[in-house]
């Protein structure tokens, strides 16, 4: 074994200079069993490093991979239950959308032992200074956090071993650099060599790291999309749109997990920005209905979906107008156009309602995309409301997957999307049967129906055969 007199760093083999550190000639040789003393601690990094050593799965202590808590309510949500120690976390999203005020929050509000480094790239130590202050971040909470601004990552290493961080933020991935790395300053290799050390120094330390990654406006995202292998867990922060007749008026900003290997990927945070920075928002049951008067208009139906582990009920708006071209088009960005085609196909067919002569246009109201099947009976609901002129009832929430043979096919939770329905004053809900353990939920719907398929759906609604 050969480790390093100046900063400690251990190899398998003899090198000139010490890769941790950049020291020539520091290597000197050791007894191995030094390193074993420490078996177990993951060895990631470039060849001639140590190799992982293998240990009893039972002798691994659990409490090797705890999570602490973000003090942040949604982010928690979103990275499946806090923050896990050795993980790399990668924030990416549009200049403006707010990365920097979250992770600058989280900093102040995480509920980590030991200290926390804020690498700022972008900004003066002056400018998040003044962030902090604006976001009421006073005492102890901003006392454990430490601040520099460089993209060196030879400073940053130096820094890193000087003050052992347990919580390293970076703003951004974008501004690293390194003489060693080999190429041009500003490219992808140089950005990724030095995102690779950072996450080997987190590994070997037992710290988090948090990294901004902006997305551009025009899309592709060279820069985040290469280090998203890296990473443990990939988080996008996007917004929606700017709608009016919201019940609330605000813009709401979405945190979503793209990639997570300690949790799940359905869960979503939702924010306002506000004066003091991000708000969370927790109630998010009624926020994506429009307020209206008495009924519907026609080519509108009520969902109820879920979005990881909480239920929310949204607007679908559909239009169909005859196809200006040849083909018919379908325009929908908050629902996988797919899935409109295969609902709008599904009617065609079993219902005799012709939509492919027809460009269709899907929306949902609040800007929210929405991926989950359980949206698919209120699609179809919607598109057979626009296509009919026949507008469904106002008091009518919507839940079911819908098959290509026009069965109605039962859905996850569907107890608890009643539940909100309920709670938010709905008499109505159309869906699959529900199971032995649903039927007390069930019972609570004044008016349930239950459809078995989107003809049967269409009589219980419209209370008439077709
Ligand atoms: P920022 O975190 O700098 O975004 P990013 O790092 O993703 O580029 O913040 C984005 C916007 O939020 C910025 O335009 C100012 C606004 N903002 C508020 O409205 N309130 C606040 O308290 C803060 C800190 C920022
Ligand atoms: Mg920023």
């Amino acid at each position: 074994m050969f480790k390093c007199s100046g900063c400690g760093h251990e190899e398998a083999k003899w090198l000139g200079r010490c890769p941790e550190c950049g020291e020539w000639n520091t290597l000197i040789e050791t007894a191995a069993s030094q390193a074993a003393d420490r078996g177990g601690s993951e060895r990631f990094g470039a060849a001639g490093r140590l190799l992982p050593q293998s240990l009893p799965l039972s002798a691994v202590n659990p409490r090797e991979g705890g999570r602490v808590s973000s003090g942040i309510g949604e982010l928690d949500r979103v990275l499946g239950g806090g923050i896990m120690k050795r993980s790399a976390v990668l924030v990416g999203g549009e200049p403006g959308i707010g990365k920097s005020t979250l992770l600058l929050q989280a900093a102040a509000a995480a509920e980590t032992k030991g200290r926390i480094l804020y690498i700022s790239g972008e900004e003066s130590a002056g400018q998040v200074r003044l962030r902090a202050d604006r976001l009421g971040l006073a005492g102890s909470s901003v006392e454990k956090i430490e601040m520099v601004c460089t993209g060196s990552l030879e400073e940053i290493e130096t820094i890193l071993n000087a003050v052992k961080p347990t919580l390293i933020l970076v703003d951004s991935a974008q501004t690293l650099f390194s003489a060693d790395a080999g190429s041009t300053p500003g490219t992808i290799n140089q950005m990724k060599y030095c995102v690779f050390e950072l996450i080997a120094w987190v590994k070997e330390h037992d710290a988090a790291l948090f990294l901004v990654a902006h997305v551009t406006k025009e899309g592709l995202i060279a820069g985040p999309k290469a280090l998203e292998h890296m990473v443990d867990t990939v988080l996008y922060f996007e917004q929606n749109d700017k709608a009016a007749g919201l019940s609330g008026t605000q813009e709401y900003r979405f945190l979503r997990a793209a990639k997570n290997r300690f949790g799940s990927v359905d869960e979503i945070g939702i924010f306002t920005m506000g004066e003091r920075g991000l708000q969370t928002v927790e109630d998010t049951s009624l926020l994506f209905l429009v307020r209206r008067e008495g009924e519907l208009p026609a080519g509108v139906a009520t969902a109820a979906v879920l979005e990881g582990t909480r239920t929310i009920l949204v607007e679908i708006q559909a239009l169909t107008i005859p196809a200006k071209g040849a083909v018919s088009r379908v325009f929908s960005d908050k629902i996988d156009s797919a899935r409109v085609s295969r609902v709008a196909a599904a009617l065609e067919k079993h219902l005799g309602l012709r939509l492919s002569d027809q460009d269709l246009y899907v929306n949902v109201a609040g800007g929210i995309r929405i991926t989950e099947v359980g949206v698919e009976l209120a699609l179809a609901g919607a598109l057979y409301s626009a296509r009919t002129g026949l507008a469904l009832p106002a008091d009518v929430v919507i839940a079911g997957e819908l098959s290509l043979t026009g069965e109605i096919r039962p859905v996850r939770r569907l107890a608890a999307r009643i539940k909100t329905a309920r709670n938010l004053g709905f008499t109505g809900f159309l869906g699959p049967a529900p199971e032995a353990a649903e039927s007390a939920a069930a019972a609570s719907v004044p008016e349930l129906k239950i459809a078995r398929d989107i003809k049967s759906a269409v009589k219980l609604v419209y209370n008439k055969e077709r």
